[in-house]
């Protein structure tokens, strides 16, 4: 179900055994940086496991689904597309109207791993480039989603946390969080 304003990330072309690592990351950082949900389009069962636990570790809400394919998924979508490529328009230039798209509905943000098929820069609304550079999905979707929420994503409370880290000059500390 889509909620009015929910951020979704889509991640494409996972590949069983070769991209867990890669989409994982793609998932703690969509949740981290504030969006609501991600959709991997292709079986991922690591990945989901592992972003699950974090959000029991520490907090959510967040969801991680699978789907069998991102056509039927953006064929139903009923928001705004934003593909993140380095094909694409310059973020610096578009951000403002996707932040009117966004206050208007859902967002959907694509994100790919190998070649993207050309039918996913046909159907979005927006394709956009984190510089005009090659890198990876990660650093695009974090830049973007920090200018998406234009930085008040680093504030975010979070619910129904089991631990919860407290911030140190140095040294770590991890601790429960009281019911
Ligand atoms: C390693 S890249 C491979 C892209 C592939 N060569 C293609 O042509 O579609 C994987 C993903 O990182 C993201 N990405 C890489 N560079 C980007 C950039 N400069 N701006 C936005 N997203 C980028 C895109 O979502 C892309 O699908």
């Amino acid at each position: 179900m889509q909620d009015t304003n929910e951020v979704v990330v889509l991640r494409l072309g996972h590949r069983p055994g070769r991209d867990e690592r890669m989409t994982t990351h793609v998932g703690l950082t969509a949740r981290a940086l504030g969006a609501d949900r991600v959709v991997v389009a292709g079986a991922a069962s690591e990945p989901q496991a592992t972003v699950e636990e974090v959000v029991d570790r520490f907090g959510g809400p967040f969801a991680v689904e699978t789907a069998d394919g991102h056509r039927a998924f953006l064929r139903e979508w009923d928001g705004a597309v934003v593909h993140l490529t380095m094909y694409g328009l310059p973020i610096q230039e578009v951000e403002a109207e996707i932040r009117e798209a966004h206050a208007a509905g859902p967002l959907a943000v694509v994100v790919g791993s190998e070649k993207v098929p050309f039918d996913v820069y046909e159907r979005a609304d927006f394709n956009v480039g984190v510089t005009n550079q090659p890198h990876s999905e990660v650093a695009g979707l974090a830049v973007f989603l920090d200018r998406l929420f234009e930085g008040r994503e680093l504030d975010r409370e979070w619910a129904d946390a089991a631990h919860r880290v407290v911030p140190k000059e140095t040294g770590k500390l991890v601790e429960p969080v009281d019911e």
